[in-house]
């Protein structure tokens, strides 16, 4: 169970007007995942999705039950095994939104299905959650789902009217899985990601994926290589 606030996909006729804000019907999003090539990145855990204006997460929350169907599926060995992999494929899903309450209910909404699945995996396993998954779970979420400007690149304050070029960058973090649940981040801002994109002659679709230019890293200090559960300790040094 989502949070859908509104559901013929329109919450006001003024947030239309400004944000062009209508929601993509269930069906649609459905249809659309379907599609030859699309259906396949879906089930690969791995494969890297940027919503950038993504709403409530009509796509990224249809994307992550997909990936979590893989996860039930291939890796429930052992809980261990499920919560690896259901982590990596959160780490997979970026989301931009310009206003407040839509990214705050994408965020729950991704936050939902993943515990929702977690529960499931945890009665399987006879064993109780895990409060560090839990947490390194909604720590992803909140770093990959960013309440932004797409267009301007940055994080505007309402009071600049989402056009000015001062506020802070957006910054990605990508997540690279290595063995045993450990995970190398390391920071970008989107704008660098864009350009890299640019360089390497690919398009906007292949942000952290298939570009020849390493786009210019954003923190100061590298992350160490962690487990997954220590990924907010690494955060704050
Ligand atoms: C047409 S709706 C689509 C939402 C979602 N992708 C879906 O399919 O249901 C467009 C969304 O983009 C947001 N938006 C508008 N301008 C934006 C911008 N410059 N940067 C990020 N998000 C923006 C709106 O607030 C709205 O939630």
């Amino acid at each position: 169970m989502t949070t859908k606030t509104a559901r013929n996909g329109v919450k006001s006729k003024e947030r239309v007007r400004q944000h062009g804000e209508v929601f993509t019907p269930d069906w649609i999003v459905d249809d659309m995942l379907n599609l030859h090539g699309i259906k396949e990145e879906c089930a690969r855990l791995e494969s890297k999705f940027l919503e950038p204006s993504c709403g409530e997460g009509a796509f990224l929350v249809k994307i992550l039950e997909r990936k979590l169907k893989v996860v039930n599926k291939l890796h429930n060995t052992s809980l261990d095994d499920w919560e690896t992999h259901a982590i990596l494929a959160l780490t997979t899903l970026y989301g931009i939104e310009l206003l407040e309450d839509n990214a705050e209910i994408c965020t729950m909404n991704l936050s939902e299905v993943f515990s929702e699945h977690y529960k499931k995996a945890c009665k399987k396993h006879k064993t109780d959650i895990n409060l560090s998954t839990k947490r390194a779970a909604q720590f992803i979420i909140a770093r990959n789902i960013i309440e932004g400007n797409a267009l301007t690149y940055r994080k505007c304050l309402p009071k600049c009217g989402n056009k000015c070029n001062k506020c802070e960058p957006i910054i990605f973090s990508e997540w690279t899985p290595k063995a045993d649940g450990f995970f190398e981040r390391k920071d970008y801002t989107y704008e660098g990601l864009i350009d890299a994109a640019k360089l390497s002659g690919t398009n906007e679709g292949d942000l952290l994926d298939n570009i020849n230019t390493e786009p210019t890293r954003h923190n100061a200090r590298p992350y160490k290589t962690v487990h997954f559960r220590e990924l907010i300790k690494e955060e704050s040094g």
